[in-house]
């Protein structure tokens, strides 16, 4: 096997190495590209492009692997323990016991937000996107922890992380509450990570909130699920903001603007708003899929497709098993998941899809879960955003670790070529 790529440019030969990545993904290093031959490479959506090395979360789209740090995400369904996994990925190996049970202490002390924060929801309307609350209160947290913007020492960074892991959660509990004009409800210090989310979503202050165990270990999966799948659009603006020297609240808060686009994190909204839609008559599953075949519409079906998985990806199977699952303990008999699982026949016997390798994704199901759960499909993005942060985290860290450059993408101008400056009286 050739460890060498060669590069013929008219009369001119160029070599360069050939890299492997510990499961064989092998790439051809262009690192000295332009300075040796003066041409760069074009390739937009970035389909092509490695933008670093990462031993984070590794991928096969093809097989539909997905592996935490070597782990394969089925073999935390079993007992779904979220900031077990939020450890996993941001320090490499899964925790300790004295490991787990401090950092869990970590988020339990963090999980408030400072007073003054609070007053921050207030001067947001009532119907504002949540997920712009969530970017915004993010970047907040800079003003009010400016001695966590240099993260060199581990201790210090680890105090950054369990700050943000933590109050990520209370900021979008707030968020909730406030659009919905209710009380904010604290943290309770005695309950774990996912039923203390949902006391603060869901409880009164006169009544707390009894939260099924089923319910519990559905949120956690879903967050699991969603907390890394390596160079996505908002790992990799989370990487890019962070390669500027930006602080980790801020390169965060980018994350989160990242996710919220509809071909992103944003993609579980619409997929709810489609079955809605074909629920309340307008379309059959079968009208809907024609629509999205065709080209002139623009109408895809939502939470299908994806830029690296040409097989099943292996979230969505674990997530529509969930739903089953989920549904029947909660004895909830709900509509949508018929209409998704027809969506999803439909689909998977239908050459354009076989021809495009278009599978569900991670959106399809998600979103029957937390509906499922009570969780309003405006919050849907929010949770994946909450899922994401740890994947984040761990990005960031291993880029600033990489002491790498600046993130600076180049580009083939097509403007007009050099004119001159008309004074106004002039221009015609
Ligand atoms: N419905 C109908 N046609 C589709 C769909 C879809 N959901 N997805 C892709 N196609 C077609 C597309 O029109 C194109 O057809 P043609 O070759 O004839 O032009 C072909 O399949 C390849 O699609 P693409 O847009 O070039 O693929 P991409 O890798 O650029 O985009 C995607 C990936 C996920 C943005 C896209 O599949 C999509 O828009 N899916 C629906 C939105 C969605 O579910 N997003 C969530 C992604 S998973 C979670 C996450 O990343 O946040």
């Amino acid at each position: 096997m050739t460890d060498r790529a060669r590069l013929s440019l008219g009369d001119a030969q160029y070599e360069f190495p050939v890299l492997e990545g510990s499961e064989g993904e092998r790439a051809i290093d262009i690192r000295d590209l332009r300075a040796k031959t003066g041409h760069i490479t074009l390739d937009p959506g970035y389909g092509n492009t490695g933008s670093c090395e990462s031993a984070i979360t590794y991928i096969d789209g093809e097989q539909g692997i997905l592996r935490y740090r070597g782990i394969p995400i089925e073999q935390f369904a079993a007992e779904p323990n979220f900031v077990e996994v939020a450890w996993l990925l941001i320090f490499g190996a899964l925790p300790s016991g004295d490991e787990y049970t401090s950092f869990a202490a970590d988020l339990t002390r963090h999980a408030n937000l400072d007073e003054g924060m609070k007053h921050h929801f207030e001067g947001f309307p009532r119907a504002a996107p949540p997920m712009a609350i969530l970017s915004a209160m993010i970047n907040a947290l800079s003003c009010f922890y400016p001695e966590l913007f240099e993260l060199e020492d581990p201790e210090r960074f680890r105090g950054a992380a369990a700050r943000l892991i933590s109050k990520i959660r209370t900021i979008a509990a707030y968020a909730y509450r406030h659009s919905r004009g209710q009380p904010y409800i604290y943290p309770n210090p005695r309950l774990k990570y996912v039923p203390n989310f949902l006391h603060m979503l869901f409880s009164e202050p006169y009544d707390d909130c009894a939260c099924d165990e089923s319910v519990i270990r559905a949120l956690n999966l879903v967050l699991i699920l969603h907390a890394d799948h390596e160079q996505n659009c908002s790992t990799s603006t989370v990487r890019m903001v962070g390669s500027s020297g930006a602080n980790l609240f801020a390169s965060c808060a980018a994350g989160v603007c990242a996710l919220w686009g509809p071909l992103h994190g944003g993609a579980n909204v619409e997929v709810l708003d489609m079955l809605e839609r074909i629920h309340n008559g307008h379309l059959t599953p079968e009208a809907y899929v024609k629509l999205a075949k065709d080209k002139d519409t623009k109408v895809r079906l939502m939470g299908f497709g994806h830029r690296v998985y040409k097989n099943f990806d292996p979230r969505a199977k674990l997530l529509g098993e969930v739903a089953e699952e989920l549904l029947a303990r909660l004895g909830v008999d709900d509509p949508l998941l018929d209409i998704a699982r027809r969506l999803e026949e439909i689909a998977l016997s239908d050459p354009y899809f076989i021809e495009r390798k278009l599978y569900p994704n991670v959106d399809f199901y998600s979103g029957v879960i937390l509906r499922a759960i009570g969780i309003p499909t405006n919050m849907f993005t929010v949770i994946f955003a909450i899922g994401r942060l740890p994947g984040w985290i761990a990005h960031w860290r291993e880029q600033r670790a990489g002491g790498s450059r600046i993130a600076r993408p180049r580009q083939i101008y097509t403007g007009s070529t050099r004119a001159d400056y008309v004074p106004m009286a002039e221009r015609g």
